[in-house]
């Protein structure tokens, strides 16, 4: 069988970790880790063969499309325990209207809101629980914009595991509070956004022994990694030109990149779409920090955006994401608030809904598409990352709040004040 490894990034350190800890930082210079694997030797058709027949398997762990490709994640026994709700098989859609209004561009997005939680995380958190429930672990915790919370009290919740979070006060949608609370978590409101809560929690976690599934911890990546697996099935194994996703704490993008290249280090593909990572203007520390080649995060102390999954100014992975982008060929674009909302409403007239987060990478297309950097009718994947029904507030501040377009109308039940009504806002429309 594939044999898994902990191994430091850093060039100038790169060292092996100790195999017996689930380190979350390498235990010489503190530098982040990546899972490696000396792979078995692997016959891409025959695995492309099998992966496909496993769609058609009962079996839980055949159908999630994580563990349907578990021979890119060898780092659990699978005869042990799988904490999995069946994630992953998310629809690949087509969006014509916003690939023409986004380019014009030939446009597909990757819907990950369908996941059991509604966002991309689900896939990350079940890797990562499966291998803590596989180490006796007691206690999970995460700090969070909202979205790994409720994945990870869904996943912990399933495997029997107390689940401790920290978000903070006040700014993330009550619908992922919710989610958490729902499914039995401690949470703790504290600090003014996620890099507060993020850092106390680091400090702390050592004292309570807390094993953390925020995207530091390698295995979420390896789980988040094997949408590009899924992706490349869906589309007969043809890379599509650019991957684009929104980034926050960069551990998607990280994790997209890490899975590229290992299926073509593996002989499953031959070109590598490039890979475009979109931040909110307000919470842009990875754009500014490529735009003037610091050699350091220029961190952002107080991240503003109505995109609070991605409001975040001290990325932790930056450096994974960065290495990525040199690999690929990719670059970082940033949005301000207003293009992520037109894109968002375009994206909803092809019927799609996602969270604005999600939106971020429609708007980073069309700006990148302008400025010349993707050339019209490129071959484009955007990855919706949340769910419509994640941030409803957002929603209803947008759609119902200024009185002029409010598409929400509250009328006294008579025919004449409903005729009158309808006769204005019809149109008005
Ligand atoms: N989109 C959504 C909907 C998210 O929830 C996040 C991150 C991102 C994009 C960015 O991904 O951090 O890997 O670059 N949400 C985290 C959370 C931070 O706590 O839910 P990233």
């Amino acid at each position: 069988m594939s044999s898994a490894y902990l191994q430091c990034i850093e060039e100038a350190c790169g060292r092996r970790q100790d195999p017996k800890r689930d380190l979350h930082a390498c235990e010489f210079c503190g530098g982040l880790l990546d899972v490696k694997y000396d792979f078995d030797p692997i016959d891409p058709e025959q695995l492309r063969r099998t992966w496909h027949q496993r769609r058609l398997s009962g079996e839980p762990i055949d159908r999630s499309g994580l563990w349907r490709f578990r021979e890119l994640i060898p780092f659990v026994d699978f005869k042990a325990r799988i904490i999995s709700l069946s994630e992953g098989s998310t629809p690949l859609v087509g969006v014509r209207r916003t690939g023409w209004w986004a380019g014009p561009v030939h446009l597909t997005i990757k819907h990950q809101g369908n996941n059991p939680t509604g966002s991309f995380k689900d896939l990350g958190m079940s890797a990562c629980i499966t291998r803590a429930e596989s180490r006796g672990v007691r206690m999970v915790a995460c700090a969070s914009t909202g979205n790994t919370s409720a994945s990870m009290a869904a996943y912990a919740a399933r495997a029997g595991i107390k689940a401790l979070l920290f978000v903070p006060y006040k700014q993330i949608s009550a619908a992922k509070l919710a989610q958490a609370l729902d499914f039995g978590a401690l949470v703790v409101e504290v600090g003014d956004n996620f890099d507060d809560a993020f850092r106390l929690l680091r400090e702390i976690a050592p004292e309570l022994g807390l094993y953390l599934v925020n995207s530091i911890n390698p295995f979420r990546i390896e789980g988040q990694k094997t949408i590009v697996a899924e992706m490349l099935e869906q589309r007969a194994w043809r890379p599509p030109d650019y991957i684009v996703v929104p980034g926050g704490n960069l551990g998607n993008s990280s994790a997209i990149g890490k899975g590229l290249r290992e299926l073509k280090e593996l002989g499953f593909i031959e070109k590598v779409p490039h890979i475009v990572i979109v931040q909110a203007a307000g919470a842009n520390p990875f754009y500014q920090t490529l735009r003037a080649a610091a050699p350091d995060l220029l961190a952002v102390d107080n991240p503003q955006t109505e995109a609070t999954a991605i409001r975040i100014g001290h990325p932790a992975n930056w450096k994974k994401a960065k290495r990525v982008l040199d690999w690929a060929g990719g670059f970082c674009e940033s949005v301000t608030d207003e293009e992520i909302f037109e894109a968002k409403r375009v994206l909803a007239e092809d019927g799609v809904g996602c969270e604005p987060a999600s939106a971020a990478t429609i708007a980073g297309v069309r700006k990148l598409v302008r400025a010349g950097k993707i050339e019209r009718h490129a071959d484009i994947v955007c990855v919706l990352t949340g769910n419509q029904l994640k941030d409803t507030d957002y929603i209803m501040r947008h759609r119902t709040e200024d009185q002029k377009n409010s598409q929400l109308l509250q009328v006294e039940p008579d025919l004449n004040s409903l005729r009158r009504e309808l006769k204005r806002a019809l149109r008005e429309k």
